[in-house]
């Protein structure tokens, strides 16, 4: 398969979306960013990196972080952590708080802003530097030792972090937050705010399609753990459209509100869009539409 060609002809295809839908507006330092930037690369599992568009422009990872700390936890500590998260799609914004008083304190799964915040809090506690950890991973798996966080987005989120500090001080009421509400949100934000190229964020999770495997050829998950990230990609990586993801796109995918998507092609490579217009459930309009694109293209979906 010609991926460059592939790359292409997506661009090409998709250049009337790139635009559509609007950049983050709650955090104010992501609002300013143009919705119609778009980049997207392919890492194939050796670490080529195939890419077109603006595919070496860092931007704000955000949420597709989450992916990552949920393996470091995994690889640290095993299965544990499904005992203070669950794994079940949760069909409300990521932000909701209501489910969590109906389920005690019990996230629905890792990728809303609740169970992300039990699994930052669960990673300091197993390195006592969450963000720095992370940013030390991401850095390793990348290959770019320049990663690193925007304060100014840290900043600008904390200073708008209500909702967040509201679901941790009300998981840590349940027991379920284990560190100081604000210096769990320290890490939080800094977490989200690691600004990434698709090129970077493709290499960085070219374990989930190496079956577990590192960059180096370490192993970071066993087979399974690595299975079990991709599937809770899958039913809860795009929030309450995880469904329609499945349907359009039928790859695992984890997205953010900085505008990227993070999709993986087990056995093969990952691939990662960025277009900062998003749409009303937070993700990006032009990267659905660029990955719909992908796998109608080469029929490489996990289906
Ligand atoms: O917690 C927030 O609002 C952001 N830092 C991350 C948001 C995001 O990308 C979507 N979250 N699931």
């Amino acid at each position: 398969m010609n991926y460059q060609h592939v790359l292409e002809q997506i661009a090409d295809d998709v250049a009337a979306t790139p635009g559509r839908g609007r950049s983050a507006d709650y955090i104010p330092a992501l609002a300013s960013v143009d919705p119609s930037r778009f980049g997207i690369a392919l890492a194939d599992t050796d670490g080529k990196v195939y890419g077109v568009g603006e595919w070496r422009t860092p931007f704000s990872a955000q949420s597709i972080t989450k992916v990552f700390t949920l393996a470091l936890v995994l690889a640290q500590d095993g299965p544990t952590l499904w005992e203070q998260v669950g794994r079940e799609p949760s069909g409300n914004p990521f932000n909701s708080l209501v489910q969590l008083e109906y389920e005690n304190g019990i996230p629905r799964n890792p990728f809303i802003n609740a169970g992300a915040l039990v699994v930052t809090d669960r990673l300091q506690t197993l390195t006592g530097d969450a963000s720095e950890d992370l940013l030390d991973f991401l850095r390793a798996e990348s290959g770019n030792p320049d990663l690193g966080f925007d304060i100014e987005v840290a900043a600008s989120e904390s200073a708008h972090g209500d909702r967040n500090a509201a679901l941790a001080h009300f998981m840590a009421s349940y027991g379920n937050i284990r560190h100081p509400v604000p210096t769990l949100l320290d890490h939080y934000f800094r977490q989200c705010s690691i600004e990434m190229s698709c090129a970077d964020l493709a290499l960085a999770g070219g374990f989930l399609a190496r079956h577990g495997v590192r960059a180096d050829g370490g192993r970071l998950l066993s087979r399974s753990e690595a299975k079990q990230i991709n599937a809770v990609m899958m039913t809860c990586g795009t929030y309450d459209a995880a469904g329609d993801f499945a349907h359009r796109v039928g790859l695992p995918g984890k997205s953010g509100v900085g505008g990227g998507i993070l999709a993986v092609l087990p056995g093969k490579g990952t691939l990662c869009v960025w277009s900062p217009g998003l749409d009303e459930r937070g993700n990006s309009v032009a990267g659905v539409a660029a990955l719909d694109r992908f796998t109608t293209l080469t029929g490489l979906s996990v289906f």
